[in-house]
């Protein structure tokens, strides 16, 4: 009995913002944002189009390549920080879009880390219950609709997609796709990359958003330095304690946070040639960045069969982790 990722499929909106329409919005360069960034363009979804609207397109994509109808899923997670609504769960409002039969839905919520988190989570009950044998993962943002576009400091950074896995459990499968997972959060840095207000601490008033408190605050550099060493040593502690070598690993796909970010694990890593990069395309688009990734590079027949690859990412929570994964 094994567990395997048969499909992937990503969905970006159409809409590109440039950094040349970024400078006509707030006091920046498009020489500013490339080379502290690395990001050229960024997708933003309309005003009509929800995070379940972008979820779905990339779950039919994957649920295409697998070869499947969604009423063979057990298991719906959606992980986002830009959830349709409070309630009920994103997770529920793709279940019913994509035609899925009764199953268990839910969102999970640990940031950039999230699909990271998701997959950990869907493998963990796959490989232990007989109630669940395929998934669809999903991570999903719209995160323009949670940005300051008044405030330079992050609103040159986020973009809107999603990315979706499949994941099948048969007696016919040798192997699994898991063969590794360190995933870790530290609450005391909540206060570093958050969403103040709308919650229970800060409920809606005119006050809060007199304030702006219903949109991303971030301490820039102090999540800059914590992601670098947080990533590189989880994905250094992960592999050795696999008994693995870097040789032996394809691809490390990170999160998309910042392409400087990037080039500094790679090279504290020793592997800067094999760290995927698309962030110049798409900005940061939290939990969905690494589906996207995965995507990509599965489409263009980058990862084959038997290849190892690590995923690794650093989010609000904080969270972060790494997953050692066979494809
Ligand atoms: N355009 C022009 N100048 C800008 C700017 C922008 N868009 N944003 C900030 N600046 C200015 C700052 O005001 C500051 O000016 P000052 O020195 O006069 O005060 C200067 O640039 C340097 O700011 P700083 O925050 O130190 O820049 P940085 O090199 O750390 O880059 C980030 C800023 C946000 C790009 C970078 O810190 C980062 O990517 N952090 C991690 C973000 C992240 O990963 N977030 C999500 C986690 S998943």
């Amino acid at each position: 009995m094994g567990i395997r990722i048969i499909g992937t499929g990503m969905y970006v909106p159409e809409r590109i913002l440039t950094n040349a329409d970024l400078e006509k919005m707030v006091d920046t360069s498009d020489e500013w944002i490339t080379t502290r960034t690395g990001i050229k363009n960024r997708r933003i979804a309309d005003a009509e189009t929800t995070t379940s609207d972008l979820a779905f397109q990339a779950a039919r994509n994957a649920l295409l390549m697998a070869d499947l109808p969604a009423s063979s899923l057990d298991l719906i997670i959606v992980a986002t920080v830009t959830p349709d609504k409070v309630f009920p769960s994103t997770a529920c409002l793709l279940q019913t879009k994509l035609g899925a039969g009764p199953c268990l839905c839910f969102d999970l919520e640990a940031a950039c880390s999230g699909l990271l988190y998701a997959i950990e989570v869907a493998h963990a009950m796959m490989a232990a219950s007989p109630n669940y044998r395929r998934a669809l993962v999903v991570g999903a943002e719209k995160l323009s609709a949670i940005t300051d576009w008044t405030d330079r400091n992050t609103c040159v950074i986020f973009g809107d997609g999603a990315g979706a896995v499949i994941l099948d459990k048969s007696d016919d499968y040798a192997n699994d796709f898991y063969l590794a997972g360190k995933l870790c959060a530290d609450g005391q840095y909540a206060d570093i990359l958050q969403l103040p207000a709308g919650g229970s601490a800060l409920p809606a008033s005119h006050t809060t958003v007199d304030e702006r408190q219903h949109y991303v605050k971030m301490g820039g550099s102090k999540t800059f330095q914590m992601a670098i060493s947080l990533m590189a040593n989880t994905c250094a502690e992960l592999l050795e304690q696999t008994g693995m070598s870097w040789n032996q690993v394809r691809w490390l796909i990170p999160h998309q946070a910042n392409e400087r970010i990037l080039t500094a694990v790679g090279a504290r890593l020793g592997i800067p040639e094999r760290v995927y990069v698309n962030i110049r395309d798409y900005g940061n688009t939290s939990s969905a960045s690494i589906g996207i990734a995965l995507d990509e590079l599965n489409r263009a027949g980058k990862i084959q069969p038997g290849d190892f690859i690590m995923l690794t990412a650093f989010g609000g929570g904080l969270t972060w982790g790494a997953l050692l994964l066979r494809w």
